[in-house]
């Protein structure tokens, strides 16, 4: 049975601050979601100030009901952030009425379509605080580092390698990479995650879907800061595929993201359970969270949230030592985002106030 598994998010008002998001909101969205034909199945959670609609149909990827959905549902909340002056409230929707798909218009979105195998473990990551390119090294690490997946190594089904699409989300060009063959070329561009994102894996030979995530650049798209793009990623895993534990292995140690306080600071992405997920210090560290699923003729069986694990201890205390030692450099480069980067800054007005002062040397 085909499957189409869609995860869409929008930042519609925070609680407290950009830090979580109220309970009753959550609630509100399981309501609509659930009085709805169209999902055989719906998982509603949260990542900070972010509200994840996990959704599974047969409808197929680009759905124009479904993204109607998902935007009614988002719509809906943002009204009843209103009432509760939430903050932010509506900020990630971008447009007043709907075109037919969600994309373009704020939300972020990752959708897969795929023929549920006899046992089809998902792992849905969400993450806050931070821009899709933050996928990139975990992604590289699950499906082309042997010092991460053995399996690319002893698996006979994963020795091949696997194919992953990147996309130049300022050209908005994309290019697929054969990997191993192809890794150094492809490191040029993924190396440099504020531009370039691996949109989706695929099974070499086969061509099935092994991963896609969300590449939307909200402040991109506004033209102007309308808040972060707080990415999702879906993978699908085992049997010829990352072993949960493969795919889980990168968040072991805490990469360096883009995206902390005001968009403009770099940090630790901390992995945390979906109750872990309310970013304080700073409004941070940045956050991810990991909810597994056994999908069962598309019903979604979970989810085991996976970073509630005692294993995740360490990469959580490593995470507070960075944040500490990114922290201790205030508003100095590189804990600040270089110019280019940043969603937040003074700079023109600054620049132009003190334009007479310049002199020439
Ligand atoms: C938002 C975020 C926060 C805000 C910050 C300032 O996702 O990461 O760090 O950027 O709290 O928010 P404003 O400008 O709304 O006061
Ligand atoms: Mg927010
Ligand atoms: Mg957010």
């Amino acid at each position: 049975m085909k499957i189409t598994m869609s995860v869409i998010k929008a930042d519609i008002g925070g609680f407290v601050g950009h830090s979580s998001v109220h309970p009753d909101l959550l609630e509100n969205a399981r309501g609509i979601l659930a009085g709805s034909p169209l999902p055989i199945d719906f998982h509603v959670t949260h990542v900070g100030d972010d509200i994840n609609l996990i959704i599974t149909h047969e409808y197929g990827k680009n759905n124009g009901d479904i993204h109607q959905l998902a935007w009614d549902t988002f719509l809906s909340c943002t009204s009843l952030a209103r009432k509760l002056k939430l903050y932010g409230a509506g900020q990630d929707l971008l447009a007043d009425s709907f075109s037919g798909n969600v994309k373009g218009m704020g939300p972020g979105v990752a959708e897969m379509e795929f023929e549920e195998r006899g046992s089809e473990p998902v792992i849905v990551f969400m993450a806050d605080k931070t821009e899709p390119g933050a996928w990139n090294l975990p992604i590289y690490k699950m499906f082309a580092d042997p010092f991460n997946t053995i399996g690319l190594v002893i698996d006979p089904k994963m020795h091949q390698g696997f194919l992953f699409e990147v996309r130049d989300l300022i050209d908005n060009k994309k290019v697929t990479f054969s990997c191993p063959e192809e890794l150094y070329d492809m490191l040029v561009f993924i190396g440099a995650p504020g531009r370039y994102c691996i949109k989706s894996v695929y099974q070499k030979g086969t061509n099935e879907i092994a991963a896609t995530s969300s590449t939307q650049r909200l402040n991109l798209m506004a033209g102007r800061y309308v808040g972060k793009d707080d990415p999702v990623l879906i993978v699908r895993c085992q049997s010829g595929f990352p072993a949960v534990g493969e795919a889980l292995e990168p968040f072991a140690n805490p990469h360096l993201v883009s995206g902390w306080m005001r968009g403009s600071h770099s940090g630790p992405l901390m992995p945390v359970p979906v109750n872990l997920s309310n970013p304080t210090r700073f409004d941070g560290p940045p956050r991810v969270v990991a909810l597994g699923f056994q999908l069962c003729d598309g019903k979604l069986h979970g989810p085991q949230d996976f970073f509630a694990d005692p294993s995740y201890d360490l990469a959580r205390q490593k995470a507070n030592e960075v944040a500490n030692f990114m922290r201790s450099m205030g508003p100095f480069e590189p804990h600040r985002l270089h110019l280019d980067e940043m969603e937040y800054t003074t700079m023109p007005d600054v620049s132009k106030r003190l334009k007479n002062r310049f002199e020439k040397i």
